[in-house]
Parts: C-alpha cells; structure tokens; sequence
C-alpha cells in the first residue's frame, strides 16, 4: 500500500474532531479511495424511473469506473464495466438510451443487453471459431439491489445486503421516497458540471452542513426569498448521523422556498406525508448524504452524486425529483424552482460552488496549507443514541458536525481495512444501535 496505515490512521481523529488536509488532495489517498472505497461500498446507479422499459440503459460511474446500467426483459436490472473485454474501449458513449445490443466502436465486438458477448467480426475465419465468447462478456458488477426505486451495486461480493449497508438511514430515505403512495419520479435531463475540489467535502456538506447556509448562501437567498433563516441561532431542527457513515439534517416547519405554483398540492401532500411518517420526519426540510457519495436535497427536489475525477476534480451529477403521481403543472414548478436555484447555474448552487473550487485551489496549490488539521468538533458530546423516537445518534439541533464525523469515521475505517469494514470489528457500542 502506497499510503501507510499509521499514517492514515492519524489523519482522522472522530473523537477529538479533526480530520488532516491533505486527505482532500494527496494523489496516493484518492487512489486507495478508488480501490477500498469505491470497488466495495454500495454506490447508487440509478431510481427505476430513469430506466423504466425493457432495454433501456444509461451510462455512470462506480468511482472512476465507467458502468452500464441496463433494465432487462425480465424486468430486472444488470450493471456492468462499460469497457470491451477486447481492449478495454467503452462499447456505449451515449449517456442514455434504449438498445438491445452495444457495438464497441473499436474492432466491432457486440454484447447483449445483459452484457454477454454475442457477436465477434472474423469469428469464423481470424478466430478460427475458437473464440470462448461466454467467458468474455462484460465485468459484472457483485452485487446489485434497490430499495423502493433506488438501484445500487457493489463490486464487493462481501459487502453486506443493500439493507443492511443503509441501516438506520432508510428511516430517513423513506422521508423523501416515500412521503406519498406513488412514490418519486426522477425527471429526464441529468445536469452535469465540474468542480476542482474534492468530492468528500462536497458530500460531508450534504450530510451535516446547515451551518455554511446562513453565510455562503446570505445574498442568493436574502434576494429571492423573505426566509429569517439567517437571524443568527440554529434553526429549530435535527440532525442523525448513521454509525454506518449516512447523515442526514432537517429542519422543522421550514416553507417551502422555491416551489411557487405548487402551494396547494403541497398543503395536501404534506397532510399525507404526516399521515404516513408522523410529523417528525414530513416536517422537516433539509439535506442528506447516503455514504459515500448520493446526496440530496428533498425540499428542493434535487438528488445528486459526487462522481470522484481525482484528487482535486468531481462531477456533480444532478437530477430533479418529484412525486410521480402529482399534476404535471407542479412537475414542472418544482422543476423550474429545483433549476433555480440546485441546477449548475442555480442562485444556491454557485455559491457552495465558489466556495469548493477556492478550497481546492488552496490545497493544490500550498505547502502549509496541506498540513492543517480541520475543524469539526462543533455539538461534540452534545449527541445521543437513544433518542426518543429517532434511530441513529441524533443531535437535537439543525447545526452541528455530527454527521461529518461519522462520515470520516466510516471513511477511515474503509480506507484502512484489508477486508468489508462490518462495525462489528471496531470496538464501540453505537454499532449494536443500527438496526434497532
Ligand atoms: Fe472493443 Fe476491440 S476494443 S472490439
Ligand atoms: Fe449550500
């Protein structure tokens, strides 16, 4: 291993708050993340919207991995590397699709949707018809699953099921995939754009970062709306933190911001919501980070993922979410206000943005810079595991680093296990509360 594990092991302290900078650019740490991280931990491909009929695919990543998610006749979906087992080319460059077979462009060899080599020019007289095409189709990914429309894979074939890796924060996930009986929609137009920055500090945000609002987002939001979010105190609100590194923050009774249009359908979803979840969780608006790298912000109608491009590049991959069965008119409110304000030139975005890309530059470009150790020790012990109703250690306020936390926490134990990382093997006693 290029990077020595006492080393790593002492660029992340959980318990005092403190993470090292340099895990946010060092070029031997984002290729162990590639390998120990993103070839094992269950990643999201995909929500069954995107891909609903019998040969569709789209094309995305497994960290730096080109993959080809296809829905098969059977109705069942099949991910696979989208590199030719000829000489490594991609055999589909098209974003989506529908298709029953991918030519690679290169020599010409063909598979089917399931990834089987099917076709090979010169099979008969170059090969001599000695080809073993079935031990050449596509690399498969280990796993793969969904849990109510959200398709995840591992190349891990000892990670633990799907539900067992989401643990407590399905209770979460079912807030915003499950608020009304129909269910979500992902709407067609994935939106793409780059930041040179690292991925972590992306996702880490999402998983816990209310307190960056007030200040980065101050003019953005102080133009377009009349919210008092930044008055000063916490807002009133919570935040969980999985052992098993997801983090989610809401907050509570916060007015729909963005969606104007879409009121009345709102009050009523809202009715259902409770009716459904209790008020705890269809109250709250905020953001969510299932661990590693699927984010999202279901008050905003926006899901994304931080596709890692290096050590100081990611691509956010963006998608507008909305209730499948709501009236087409506040499909496209929630569209045009999820636009607005999430999308790449969003009034919200570019402003988390500017603040991604300066701290990249700082650290590609410094000495000193690298050797800092990061703060996050904000609600440190203020934290419980046995909240009342909530799963997952909680923190009964909207700011706090909690989250971030256990996502380092998580991060380091992936980074610095030879085998799947079960909780069970690090000695602590929150890992007996997931699943509860
Ligand atoms: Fe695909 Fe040669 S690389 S056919
Ligand atoms: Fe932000």
């Amino acid at each position: 291993m290029a990077v020595d594990r006492s080393e790593l092991l002492a660029k992340v302290d959980w318990e005092r708050g403190e993470v090292s900078a340099d895990i946010f650019i060092d070029e031997d740490i984002y290729r162990l993340e590639l390998e120990r991280l993103f070839s094992r931990a269950w990643l999201f491909l995909a929500h069954d919207t995107m891909i609903p009929k019998p040969g569709d695919f789209l094309n995305t990543y497994m960290g730096g991995d080109p993959v080809l998610v296809a829905r098969q006749r059977d109705g069942s979906v099949k991910a696979y590397l989208n590199a030719c087992r000829h000489r490594g080319m991609k055999v589909c460059r098209a974003e989506d699709g529908n298709t029953k077979h991918f030519m690679c462009t290169y020599h010409g060899w063909t598979y089917d949707i399931a990834g089987n080599l099917v076709n090979v020019p010169n099979e008969h007289d170059a090969y001599h018809g000695e080809l073993p095409k079935e031990e050449f189709g596509l690399k498969q990914v280990a796993q793969i699953d969904s849990y109510k429309g959200l398709i995840f894979a591992t190349f891990d074939a000892d990670a633990p099921p799907l539900l067992e890796y989401l643990g407590d924060s399905v209770y979460y996930i079912d807030a915003w995939v499950d608020h009304v009986p129909g269910g979500i929609e992902v709407l067609p137009g994935v939106v793409k754009w780059t930041i040179h920055g690292n991925w972590k500090i992306a996702a880490e945000q999402f998983a816990g970062d209310g307190y960056h609002v007030n200040v980065t987002h101050m003019s953005s939001l102080a133009q377009i709306s009349n919210t008092d979010l930044y008055t000063g105190p916490s807002p009133a609100g919570f935040q969980f933190s999985s052992r098993l590194g997801h983090g989610y923050s809401g907050i509570y009774n916060q007015p729909s911001r963005f969606e104007d249009g879409a009121a009345d359908y709102r009050t009523q979803r809202m009715q259902t919501a409770i009716d459904r979840l209790g008020p705890e969780r269809a109250n709250t608006v905020g953001n969510f980070t299932v661990f590693p790298n699927l984010s999202g912000l279901p008050g905003q109608s926006n899901l994304r993922v931080w596709h890692p491009k290096g050590p100081n590049t990611f691509q956010i991959w963006s998608w507008t979410v909305v209730d499948r069965d709501a009236p087409e008119e506040v499909k496209r409110a929630q569209q045009l206000s999820s636009t607005l304000t999430e999308g790449a030139a969003g009034t919200v975005e570019v402003d988390d943005g500017e603040n991604w890309d300066l701290m990249g530059q700082l650290l590609q470009d410094g000495y000193q810079t690298r050797l800092l150790k990061w703060n996050y020790q904000m609600g440190l012990g203020h934290e419980t595991d046995d909240h009342a109703t909530l799963p997952g250690r909680i923190n009964e306020m909207y700011f706090g680093e909690g989250p971030q936390r256990a996502f380092y926490r998580r991060w380091l134990e992936f980074m610095t296990s030879e085998k799947w990382p079960h909780c069970d093997d690090f000695d602590d006693d929150w890992s007996k509360k997931v699943n509860r």
